[in-house]
């Protein structure tokens, strides 16, 4: 990366504002997967050992520039202090009293956490005012180890390096662009890709991306199937996304042209449709009723071209696992993001546990991203066997498309 990081600064007596991806998930106020703050921990370390005073800074949730508490920081205070294990301090807004307060209070080696950054309408708009007196918090330093939210052009991921004189990447951020773009530039061959998830509309940059790069890309999860139906397929009422067929074709036939071997689910496990949907419910709300429906719901394994009407593809079937285990066999380099199935719910996460539970029997330089397949590998006590798990969702997806990450380009070049 040639990017300065916290190492190429002096940090001792000053005080630094770190940008962070707290961005965690929460149930009834406790965290459930603290991996984004574990991950955070070796750069706030780093500062703290080196005498700074420790500011950090992140979203959670999409509040939409409200204050609403459920998106309240606090609990990622109380695990912080836990795992660090000193004490951190939290102010109750971000760039006001509280925050000037608790920061100009800090000793060095101290640590202290602002509230959710999104609180405040302006973070998400870039506005300059919000960047300057988040600035105007620390002595001229910011450091970005927020890689997840780093293709989002805000104030506290972008705007805000504009008003300090050092702005350097954290450890992790580091490490996440060393694997990803490491692994796209100079891939170890055979290299493979698996992609997953719901829309092909949110894969296909990185799909034309990666036909440049890889010699074979296995597609499973929700996206298959407009693929399949591009191919002329039976796919029931699986999930197709019909104004991207074309595009389907497209993508299939370039990766003909350049070499690219495409693998395709040969079998799918499928449920019967939801007939009774509830519109009076809320978006949320409907996902639940779903997923309980899909849950007691009937099962069974047909071919992938032979999905009858009134059935929905929820899961690679197991020729499928199969048939991408062995095609991963001998790849030097494989590159997965997205689920193979609904892992919501039990029963339909088996393809994507299948094919973690192959890579992990691989040697090879394995990347993974996106947060199921990440839960899959964790599920199976897998993390050891896998080179790279990625903190980063859409910011990986948005590096692996090839697009620049602006939490990244305004950083100081080495
Ligand atoms: C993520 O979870 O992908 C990041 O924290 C970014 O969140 P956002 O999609 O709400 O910007």
């Amino acid at each position: 990366m040639n990017k300065k990081t916290v190492k190429d600064i002096d940090v001792k007596g000053k005080k630094v504002l770190v940008r962070c991806d707290f961005n965690v998930p929460l149930k009834d106020g406790k965290i459930t997967d603290n991996t984004r703050i574990t991950a955070a921990l070796p750069t706030i370390k780093y500062l703290m050992e080196n005498g700074a005073k420790v500011i950090l800074c992140s979203h959670l949730g999409r509040p939409k520039g409200e204050v609403k508490l459920e998106f309240s920081l606090k609990p990622v205070a109380d695990e912080l202090a836990r795992l660090l294990n000193t004490d951190v301090k939290f102010a109750t807004d971000i760039v006001g009293e509280s925050a000037k307060e608790v920061t100009s209070s800090l000793n060095d080696g101290e640590v202290a956490l602002l509230e959710n950054v999104r609180f405040d309408s302006r973070e998400e708009k870039n506005d300059d005012t919000l960047s300057t007196e988040l600035a105007s918090l620390c002595d001229g330093i910011y450091v970005n180890d927020a890689f997840g939210t780093a293709h989002r052009a805000h104030s506290s991921t972008e705007g805000v390096s504009h008003h300090v004189n050092e702005a350097v990447a954290g450890f992790l951020m580091e490490k996440e662009i060393t694997f990803l773009n490491g692994t796209l530039e100079h891939p170890e061959k055979p290299f493979a890709a698996i992609l997953g998830g719901a829309k092909v509309s949110d894969k296909i940059g990185v799909i034309e991306n990666l036909l440049k790069k890889v010699d074979e890309i296995l597609i499973g999860g929700g996206m298959a199937y407009t693929f399949l139906k591009a191919k002329g397929y039976e796919i029931g009422n699986s999930l197709c996304e019909e104004d991207k067929i074309e595009e389907a074709k497209t993508i299939m036939k370039k990766a003909e042209e350049a070499g690219v071997k495409l693998v395709l689910p040969v079998d799918t496990a499928v449920a019967p449709v939801q007939t009774e949907v509830d519109d009076t419910l809320d978006k949320k709300a409907k996902q639940k009723a779903f997923f309980d429906f899909l849950e007691n719901s009937e099962e069974k394994v047909v071919d992938s071209d032979k999905i009858e009407a009134g059935w929905q593809g929820c899961d690679i079937g197991p020729r499928t696992a199969e048939v991408f285990a062995k095609e991963l066999e001998g790849k030097k380099t494989i590159l997965w993001n997205g689920p193979l199935g609904i892992c919501e719910i039990a029963k339909f996460s088996v393809g994507t546990e299948k094919v973690a539970e192959a890579i992990a029997n691989i040697e090879c330089t394995s990347i993974v991203g996106g947060g199921d397949s990440v839960a899959a590998i964790k599920k199976l006590g897998l993390e050891d066997k896998f080179t790279h798990i990625s903190t980063g969702g859409g910011a990986s997806l948005e590096l692996l498309e090839g697009k620049a990450l602006p939490g990244l380009v305004c950083l100081s070049d080495k």
